[in-house]
């Protein structure tokens, strides 16, 4: 039996939310938020060789590229509008105290060169850590306690920052959480004459299990111990804020967070607590874990990334760093 019902059964509400959701046009009329495709920062992992594109098992979709190859992704990522990368240096040799790192025939440093050559318009992030050129893969040079050295390691992270600048990258994106980093990287710069270079600094970094497909990409797992004495503990927010204000009062020109689903809350404070733009890295685990997803069938990829990448500009992000954002930029072309 058809239901039908009868125009006195209405209810009288002046309230009906649900007109604005009727169609699709109204839908996109009326959308609160929308991701910022020119704020997608899509990472690229580096590592030696000639015409390397050899894909990363717990990442799957994500490449290491040899430097030609890195070139080839980045021709392809300015095609669909990303106009960001995120350069990540994989090198064969490593040692205690990083000393690969700062290279002027590096990884980073020649992938930069490369890819400033082939796309002048396309900028060049680095990301600035000692993890994936130190034998133990801390971020740092170890003490006599076994812990991270602090201001020696800010020594290192200076050095290096200097010879990026000087391979020409846009952007030094620190993500050791060393204190005291971002005042003593930027004196350096200015120092030399990249007063111009941008400082994107990690600074709301946690101690994280999202980061482990990550550390099998750059080889970069610790030796010993964990990274606790160094990233932040998840369970603190005020300290967010706390790192967050250090960096900007030390000259950062952008705050990041990391990582970014566990963290949406971080991300809305930091926001409102500072005015540069506030940055968000979607971590390789969080990349790992809706592939497998995806993978197995249970989850539908491309609502999930919108979904996942809306709720990052809702929660206030200017910026979104993800192994995403190319599959993400295409589509919107
Ligand atoms: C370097 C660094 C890490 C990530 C970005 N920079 C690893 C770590 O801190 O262990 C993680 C990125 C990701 O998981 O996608 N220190």
């Amino acid at each position: 039996m058809a239901l039908s019902i009868a125009r006195s059964t209405a209810l009288d509400l002046l309230e009906r939310p649900r007109r604005l959701r009727s169609s699709a046009a109204m839908r996109d009329l009326v959308r609160e938020t929308r991701v910022n495709l020119g704020g997608l920062i899509q990472p690229l992992f580096i590592v030696p060789g000639q015409r390397v594109r050899s894909e990363i098992s717990s990442m799957p979709g994500v490449m290491r590229y040899s430097i030609d190859a890195a070139v080839t992704e980045a021709r392809e990522l300015a095609e669909v509008g990303i106009r960001a990368v995120l350069l990540f240096g994989v090198p064969d040799f490593k040692d205690a105290v990083a000393s690969g790192n700062d290279d002027p025939d590096g990884l980073v440093q020649q992938a930069t060169r490369a890819i400033k050559d082939a796309l002048p318009e396309m900028l060049v992030v680095a990301d600035l850590c000692n993890c994936e050129y130190t034998d133990h893969g801390h971020c740092g040079i170890i003490n006599d306690r076994g812990d991270v050295e602090n201001d020696a390691t800010v020594e290192l992270l200076v050095r290096t920052a200097i010879s990026y600048a000087q391979a020409g990258v846009d952007i030094v994106a620190p993500s050791d959480m060393m204190d005291g980093r971002v005042g003593a990287i930027r004196r350096a710069l200015d120092e030399r004459g990249f007063e111009g270079v941008t400082i994107m600094s990690y600074a709301v970094k946690y101690a994280s299990a999202f980061y482990g497909p990550f550390r099998e990409a750059a080889d970069s797992t610790p030796a010993f111990g964990d990274r606790r004495s160094y990233q932040m503990d998840s369970a603190n927010a005020r300290e967010a804020l706390r790192e967050a204000r250090l960096d900007v009062a030390q000259g950062a020109d952008i705050v990041m967070v990391k990582p970014a689903l566990a963290y949406l809350d971080i991300v809305r404070a930091v926001r409102e607590a500072v005015d540069v733009p506030v940055a968000v890295y979607n971590v390789s685990g969080e990349y790992a874990m809706l592939k497998a997803a995806v993978m197995n069938g249970w989850i539908e990829e491309e609502r999930a990334v919108d979904e996942m990448l809306g709720g990052f500009a809702r929660a206030g992000a200017d910026i979104i760093i993800s192994y995403f954002a190319k599959d993400v930029a295409r589509r919107a072309r």
